[in-house]
């Protein structure tokens, strides 16, 4: 019976994940609704808030990263081993367990497999962390440390987020092809991403050029008093906002939690300079959020859009599938994923755009798709289509 063995396969996979067992789980053999899918990666991480199975969509052009709590990702499962995928391959520390379904009929094979070791599913790891050496005179004058050179209670969470935003962007600045990447960061602010990385690649071999950009004279001033007074000559603040900024030669350019249509104007920066990376968080989404509200009349999604909470979620969605689509339209092959937890903010999420030779070589099909999301939701035109003379 499929059923029957569906659910063996199901509860091997719930006891690796109690029992931190498991090592990965590959989902394959798609043949779904959803285009361009190709498998999934699944794994155990522990975030603050608990335990939870992380869900690495690999698209064709693409990654997108979920995070699910166990009863909801189990029934995700299901329906995925049931109609979606026809293989599955179970890794664990103990044994295999290869799953393939061909129409009704379901085989599975257990192998047991000998000295294999469980992964770290440590999320936030407290120790080995990217900033280990803390009495620098940045991190003081950022607030994080006192004069000893010691974390302050009151600026542990922050000194987490800067240490993960060092680790996510470090290596990708590392994969960054050109010896000393110029990296351009949009309106931002005291600068904690700058000083943090540009610290950690210098000291660990990847020597950067650093720019923050902000139109706040007072943070400017700040940051470059702060980056002279540590040494930190590769590293300035430049007054400005970000549209009139001139991002030529820039390898990288980011923006973290720039105001609306901000994070637009820094997309925008990052294609017209040819950027190897551009990577986003975006923050408010008004734009989009006030053509929706218009739009709504238009639509067949007037009853998921008419609670407050759920239009302003659904805006961050569509705002930002739009973004990664125009992103995807121009070269460069986008994942986007929770790059804090949310425990820190709900504007956690990053758009992390690669040039890519692959990326949109179908344009048609990626303007159709930009023409069908907003037709479904009575978009006008996106901010980010205006400034690309879409
Ligand atoms: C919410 S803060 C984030 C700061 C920093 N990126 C971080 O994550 O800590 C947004 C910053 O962007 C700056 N900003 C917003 N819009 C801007 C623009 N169009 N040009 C330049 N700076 C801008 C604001 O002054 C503010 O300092």
């Amino acid at each position: 019976m499929s059923t029957e063995r569906i659910e063996e396969f199901l509860a091997a996979v719930k006891t690796a994940f109690v029992a931190n067992t498991l090592v990965k789980l590959k989902l394959g053999g798609y043949h779904g609704a959803e285009p361009d899918l190709k498998s999934i990666d699944v794994k155990k991480i522990v975030v603050k808030g608990g335990d939870k199975f992380s869900f690495t969509f690999h698209y064709k052009t693409r990654d997108i990263i979920k995070n699910q709590i166990q009863p909801e990702a189990m029934g995700n499962l299901r329906i995925a081993l049931k109609d979606e995928f026809r293989s599955a391959q179970l890794s664990t520390t103990e044994f295999d367990m290869s799953f393939e379904r061909n129409g009704d009929k379901v085989r599975i094979k257990r192998t047991e497999v000998e000295g294999r070791t469980a992964v770290s599913t440590e999320h936030n790891r407290a120790k080995n962390r990217p900033l280990a050496e803390t009495n620098k005179p940045y991190l003081y004058a950022l607030g994080i440390t006192g004069k000893d050179g010691v974390v302050r209670n009151d600026a542990q969470d922050k000194f987490r987020q800067i240490n993960k935003m060092v680790e996510i962007f470090a290596p990708l600045i590392q994969a960054i092809s050109s010896e000393k990447p110029r990296i351009v960061d949009m309106g931002a602010g005291k600068g904690y991403l700058d000083f943090a990385l540009y610290d950690y690649l210098s000291t660990t071999g990847k020597a950067a050029e650093v720019i923050g950009v902000e139109m706040r004279d007072g943070l400017v001033n700040d940051g470059n008093a702060t980056a002279s007074a540590s040494g930190f000559d590769g590293l300035s603040f430049v007054p400005g906002t970000i549209i009139d900024y001139d991002a030529s030669g820039a390898d990288a350019v980011i923006a973290l939690h720039a105001c609306d249509t901000a994070t637009d104007d820094a997309i925008f920066k990052g294609i017209t300079a040819g950027a190897s990376l551009i990577a986003v968080a975006p923050c408010c989404h008004k734009q989009i959020r006030r053509q929706m509200e218009a739009g709504k009349p238009a639509t067949q999604l007037d009853v998921l859009l008419r609670h407050g909470i759920f239009l302003e979620r659904q805006a961050e969605m569509v705002t930002d599938t739009l973004r990664a689509l125009l992103l995807e339209l121009n070269g460069y092959k986008t994942k986007v994923f929770e790059f804090v937890s949310d425990a820190h903010t709900p504007k956690n999420n990053l758009i992390v755009a690669e040039k890519d030779a692959r990326a949109g070589r179908d344009r048609e099909a990626v303007l159709k798709q930009i023409e069908d999301v907003k037709a479904m939701f009575g978009i006008e035109r996106h901010y980010l289509e205006g400034l690309l003379g879409l």
